[in-house]
């Protein structure tokens, strides 16, 4: 029972993030450590394409991802919104318009995350479904690099709103372009075939429980 491994429970909790869930996840690993201080967590932020490399080798006990692969057999449970957003410098011509077209974008730099990226991959689904082809200026594997290369007048870009949560961006702003924000969730996951540690669980329903109110 989840009570008894209070304070007793050690043992090792190994974790596999995509890179937004690195604004969301330290903050609810701090209240389950606190909960449980003898267990070690081991906690990898990648891509998704690195992510599903991951999980074919069977490294971690979760993974918390926005775009499970439909190619793996995995147990799945959505929790918090993952909107993704086209964020602009506050300057930006577009910034003081209202329902730009997608095909208003193709006039602008824009800034695209790395390849084997799970936003890169909607962002580019979108785009082809409406024939949009913008102009990529500059690829980033970075959510933090990319939010600098805006506020460096290089480009406007397509981001989880997660990334704008944390630190202070009085200078970047939310365009409002239509078919956006993209709605997705973030999905926490496990192998099928894996018999999850009670750790493993414990955290499993930790999560479920503190994420079930909470709002974007
Ligand atoms: P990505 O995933 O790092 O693979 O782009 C981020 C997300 O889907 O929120």
């Amino acid at each position: 029972k989840v009570a008894d491994l209070k304070g007793t429970k050690e043992g090792k909790l190994r974790l596999s993030v995509i890179t937004t869930a690195t604004y969301f996840m330290p903050r609810i690993l701090g209240a389950f450590c606190q909960l449980y201080p003898n267990i070690d967590v081991a906690l990898q932020v990648t891509n998704h394409e690195q992510m599903q490399q991951r999980m074919s080798n069977n490294q971690d006990d979760l993974y918390i991802l926005s775009q499970p692969p439909e190619d793996m057999d995995l147990k799945s449970q959505p929790f918090i919104d993952n909107p993704l957003v086209m964020i602009a410098r506050k300057d930006h011509p577009l910034a003081s318009r209202q329902n730009i077209s997608l095909e208003d974008l193709q006039s602008y730099p824009f800034i695209m995350r790395e390849s084997g990226s799970g936003t890169r991959q909607a962002v580019q689904n979108l785009f082809k479904e409406h024939n949009i082809s913008v102009k990529v200026r500059l690829e980033l594997g970075s959510n933090e690099a990319i939010k600098q290369a805006i506020l460096g007048d290089l480009g406007i870009s397509v981001l989880s709103k997660h990334t704008l949560t944390t630190a202070c961006h009085e200078d970047l702003t939310i365009l409002d372009v239509q078919h956006f924000p993209i709605s997705r969730h973030w999905y926490i996951n496990y192998l099928s075939g894996k018999q999850l540690s009670v750790i493993a669980q414990t955290f499993l329903d930790f999560l479920l429980d503190r994420t079930q109110l909470m709002e974007v």
